[in-house]
Order: C-alpha cells, then sequence, then structure tokens
C-alpha cells in the first residue's frame, strides 16, 4: 500500500546527533568518574586523557556541521528558537502528555511545529551546552593560569554542574520519552532513512506537516527494503 512520508532527519543530522550521543556518554563517564572521585588516581589520568580525546572529537564534529551542514543547522535552530503562542500554551498542560499516560491534567493539545515547546527547550539547552563546554573545556585545557582564579572557577563550575544538569535531563526525560516515542526513534537511528509516516507528522507535528511539499508517492514497503525513499521534500 502506497504511505506518504516525511523526511524528519537528514544523513547529516542523524550523524551528528549519534556523534554527541557517543561523546556525550564517554564525556559524562570520563568527567564525572573523576570529579566525584569514583576512580583510582591511574584510572583518573587514563579517564582525563579520554575526556580530552571526546572533547576533541565533540569540537570537531560540532565545527563540520556547522560549515558542511549549513543548512541543516540553520534550519535547526530556526525551528527551535521559534516559539509561537502554541509553543508558549503547550507547557499549560506539557501537551496533554500527563494527560495521555497518567490521565493527569487536561488533553488539549495546541498544535506545534517540527519539535514541540518541550522538544525546543531541551534542544536550546543543549545548543547552549555544547558551546559552553567547548568554550570552557579547551580554556580550562591550555591557559587556565591566563584566566585568573575568578574566570577558572566559574568555568570550572559551569563546565561541571551545567553538564550534570543536561545528563540528568538527557537520562531521565529525553532517553525514556524517544524510546516511547518510537517512530521519532526509527527515523533518528535508520541512518540515511529518517523517514516518519506522513499521518505520523499531521498528528504531532501539523504546522511543520502542512508546510512540506510532497514530490513523490512511495511505496512503503519497498522504501523500507531499500532503506530509503522519498515522499515529501525534505525539510529535515
Ligand atoms: C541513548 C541516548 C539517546 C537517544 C535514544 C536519543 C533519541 C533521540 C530521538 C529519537 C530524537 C528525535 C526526536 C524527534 O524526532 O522528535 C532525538 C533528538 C534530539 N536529541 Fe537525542 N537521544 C539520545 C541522546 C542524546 C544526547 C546525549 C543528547 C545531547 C546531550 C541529545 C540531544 C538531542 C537533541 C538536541 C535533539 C533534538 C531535539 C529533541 O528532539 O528533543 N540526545 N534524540
Amino acid at each position: 500500500m502506497a504511505q506518504k512520508v516525511a523526511l524528519k532527519h537528514s544523513l547529516p543530522s542523524q550523524l551528528m546527533h549519534f556523534t554527541l550521543l557517543v561523546t556525550w556518554f564517554g564525556l559524562a563517564i570520563t568527567g564525572f568518574g573523576v570529579y566525584f572521585g569514583w576512580v583510582s588516581d591511574a584510572t583518573a589520568a587514563a579517564f582525563m586523557r579520554w575526556h580530552v580525546y571526546f572533547g576533541a572529537v565533540l569540537t570537531f564534529a560540532t565545527l563540520a556541521y556547522a560549515i558542511f551542514a549549513f543548512d541543516r543547522a540553520v534550519y535547526f535552530l530556526k525551528e527551535i528558537f521559534t516559539w509561537d503562542r502554541d509553543t508558549w500554551l503547550w507547557w499549560t498542560n506539557l501537551g496533554g502528555y500527563p494527560y495521555k499516560f497518567l490521565k493527569i491534567g487536561s488533553p488539549k493539545t495546541y498544535p506545534q511545529s517540527k519539535y514541540n515547546a518541550g522538544q525546543k527547550f531541551y534542544a536550546i539547552l543543549v545548543v547552549f551546552t555544547v558551546l559552553l563546554v567547548i568554550v570552557t573545556g579547551w580554556s580550562l585545557y591550555y591557559f587556565p593560569q591566563a584566566l585568573g582564579k575568578y574566570w577558572a572557577a566559574l568555568f570550572f563550575n559551569l563546565h561541571v554542574w551545567v553538564t550534570l544538569f543536561v545528563t540528568l535531563f538527557m537520562l531521565f526525560v529525553h532517553v525514556p520519552l524517544a524510546l516511547i516515542m518510537f517512530t521519532d526513534f526509527k527515523a533518528m537511528f535508520r541512518f540515511g532513512a529518517g523517514y516518519v509516516p506522513m499521518e505520523y507528522a499531521e498528528e504531532h507535528s501539523p504546522k511543520w506537516a502542512e508546510k512540506l511539499v510532497p514530490v513523490a508517492e512511495v511505496e512503503a514497503e519497498r522504501a523500507a527494503r531499500r532503506g530509503k525513499g522519498a515522499g515529501v521534500a525534505p525539510q529535515a
């Protein structure tokens, strides 16, 4: 049966997310392992070396994404920083999810764009945190003395505590929700085929779906077999 699909995540965005995922876990384990003293001194020295390697990969991947996938990066930033009335209203009942899962609050839904308000908040937090860790991390690595006591302490504390907050948010909010919304999960991790069914896009992201231009109809089974397909313009 023919099924229309919408390209939600392009390959560069999927690769950026995957690199972020791997490096973030690497950085969190090595960084918090040393900071909270979970490992021996010898292991701590090795962890710090790996912390810097993971930091280098994250830095270069972010720069590469910003340069070589400039249009994707601009689209992503425009999307997450665009807050209309419905984005704000989403917070009044958290998009109806507490009602859907726990019968708490109201079931009303406010039409969202590609990402809902919660996802936009999280994405903004991640963008700022990645920039923050790149700036504070390399400053503390290359010229801690030049920073002076006050700035070094401030950079260090921001580096540890902001990333701890984002890590906890990621582990206890982002990952469980990503697993529950399994259609989005598949679109993110099926590399090169980041599609969601058009009906799904219309239900969860109506303001995004209505802007997509149909370019072709694909047969879902055939697209799945090939691992790719084109349904609507690739505004992922
Ligand atoms: C096992 C770990 C992870 C899983 C399963 C996961 C899953 C996902 C999925 C499925 C999406 C797409 C959501 C959609 O299409 O609506 C997504 C988006 C995103 N992820 Fe992750 N992710 C993980 C780790 C991370 C990490 C470590 C970060 C950064 C600290 C991160 C940051 C983001 C951001 C900024 C977005 C776009 C906005 C959003 O959907 O909230 N993710 N992730």
